[in-house]
Formats: C-alpha cells, sequence, structure tokens
C-alpha cells in the first residue's frame, strides 16, 4: 500500500517507519521537504520524503498528524485526498490539570467536515510514541487496543489490517461519530499518564472474557430504572 505522511514529527515518524518494515511504500511529507527527505534518509527501507502535497499525491492512504490543521489550508490541491483514506490520530491539547472539556465535535468529525469527499478514520491516538517503539514485538504479546472509528466500513477494515501488521489488536469501533468517545478515551489515558503518574506505557487492552459457567449471583435480572 501506498501510505503518505502528513507531518514528520513523532507520529508520523514512528507510524512511517513501522509500516514501511510491512513492506509498504511510505512518503515523508513535511512543510519543509528537506526535513521529509530528512526523515526518510533516518528511516531507510526505501522510504521517500518531501513536501505535504507530494506525499498527499502519492499516496493511497493519508496519516494525518497534524491536529486542528486543515487540508485546505495545508494543500495545495486538497482534493487529491478525495476517495483516500485518511487517519486522525490526533488528541486535543492537554489542557491545565488534565480538566478535559466534553468534547462534542471530535477532532477526526472536523477533519471529515473539511474533506467530505474522502475517508476519514480515527485511529492510533490512545497510545503515547514510547508504545510504538515496542512494536511489532514484543507489543503483540500484550493485545493493545488501537480503537477504529469511520463511516467506510472497507476503510476501517483497512486501518484495522494496518494496526494488527504492526503488533496491536484492532478494535472496530463504529462510526465516525464515535471518535468522540476515542478522542475522549485517550484523554483519560493521558491522566493516568500524567496526572495519575502510571507513565508512557500505561496502555488499555479491551478483553472478551468467557462467559460464566453459572449465574450464581442470580445473572441479569430485568432494571425497574428508567
Ligand atoms: N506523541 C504521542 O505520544 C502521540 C500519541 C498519540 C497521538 N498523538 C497525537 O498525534 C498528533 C501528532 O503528535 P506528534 O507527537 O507527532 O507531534 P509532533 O512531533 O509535534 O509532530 C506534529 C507535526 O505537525 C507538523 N506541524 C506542526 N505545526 C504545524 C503547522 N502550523 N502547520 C503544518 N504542520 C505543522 C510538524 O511537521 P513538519 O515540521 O514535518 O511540517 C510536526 O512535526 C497530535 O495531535 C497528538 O496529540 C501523539
Amino acid at each position: 500500500m501506498k501510505i503518505g505522511i502528513i507531518g514528520s514529527g513523532n507520529m508520523g515518524r514512528s507510524l512511517g517507519i513501522l509500516w514501511a518494515e510491512q513492506g509498504h511504500e511510505v512518503f515523508f511529507g513535511s512543510r519543509d521537504a528537506e526535513k521529509g527527505k530528512a526523515t526518510a534518509e533516518f528511516a531507510g527501507r526505501g522510504t521517500q520524503g518531501g513536501t505535504n502535497d507530494q506525499a498527499a499525491a502519492f499516496a493511497d492512504l493519508i496519516l494525518w498528524t497534524v491536529r486542528n490543521i486543515m487540508p485546505k489550508q495545508l494543500l495545495s490541491h486538497p482534493e487529491v485526498l478525495d476517495s483516500k483514506i485518511i487517519i486522525d490520530c490526533n488528541n486535543q491539547d492537554i489542557p491545565e490539570g488534565f480538566a478535559y472539556p466534553p468534547i462534542v465535535e471530535s477532532l477526526a468529525e472536523k477533519l471529515a467536515q473539511d474533506i467530505p469527499q474522502a475517508r476519514v478514520v480515527k485511529a492510533f491516538n490512545t497510545m503515547a510514541q514510547e508504545v510504538f517503539e515496542l512494536a511489532p514485538e514484543p507489543l503483540k504479546d500484550y493485545g493493545v487496543s488501537v480503537f477504529v472509528a469511520g463511516d467506510d466500513e472497507q476503510a476501517r477494515k483497512t486501518v484495522m489490517g494496518l494496526a494488527e501488521e504492526i503488533g496491536f489488536l484492532a478494535v472496530d469501533s463504529g462510526v465516525l461519530r464515535n471518535a468522540r468517545l476515542v478522542e475522549g478515551l485517550e484523554d483519560f489515558i493521558r491522566l493516568i499518564i500524567g496526572g495519575q503518574k502510571q507513565g508512557v506505557y500505561a496502555t488499555i487492552s479491551v478483553n472478551v472474557l468467557p462467559t460464566a459457567s453459572e449465574q450464581r449471583l442470580g445473572g441479569r435480572q430485568a432494571s425497574s430504572l428508567k
């Protein structure tokens, strides 16, 4: 798959290298073509680097790592994104004292509004960069969840595949509106990491447990609460 990275920072560099290791063709885009090229040089494995415009034109799938900067602001020809899969890995900035406001519109929905012909998928926002350093092994031994939300089912499946390839357990999280919950989940994880001092390797894994062999507590009864 041809993957374009918009913004060659921590997330772009880390995921770009991991996908290049899996045999994907990766192009690192940047505001500064020289920085994109330097990132490709660091990454090796036949990766290329240059401008964000070049990355967007090159790829079938794009990783959008620039928070709150919209394609129409950043790209000369945002229409090159039409029909492409755009992964939004962004989170809002951490507010003072981790006092996050409620999310009434996710960053991913905002991105999708700017490029309505593209297929935006929320993913890879719920773990710190340090977790990617463990990928794909020993990460795969820990079953860390990647929550994948987007309106296009095929696009969700593609992104879930990219997550599994590098050692995560993908969790189909439904439509793009659910990105509000996925972004809120990361706010909570960052509270645990920073506010509660669990550190950057604190993650979340969804476990589906086996059915209890007996209902010795009486089982689930109908609730009378409204
Ligand atoms: N780091 C993590 O642990 C982590 C984990 C999960 C999610 N996230 C989220 O992922 C996103 C990226 O995080 P990051 O750690 O990769 O940040 P980062 O290292 O700062 O990289 C972001 C990149 O955005 C580009 N950029 C910055 N300001 C810009 C502007 N005004 N216009 C256009 N491009 C600009 C820069 O790329 P160029 O200089 O190459 O243009 C920069 O390297 C954030 O929303 C963050 O919350 C981060």
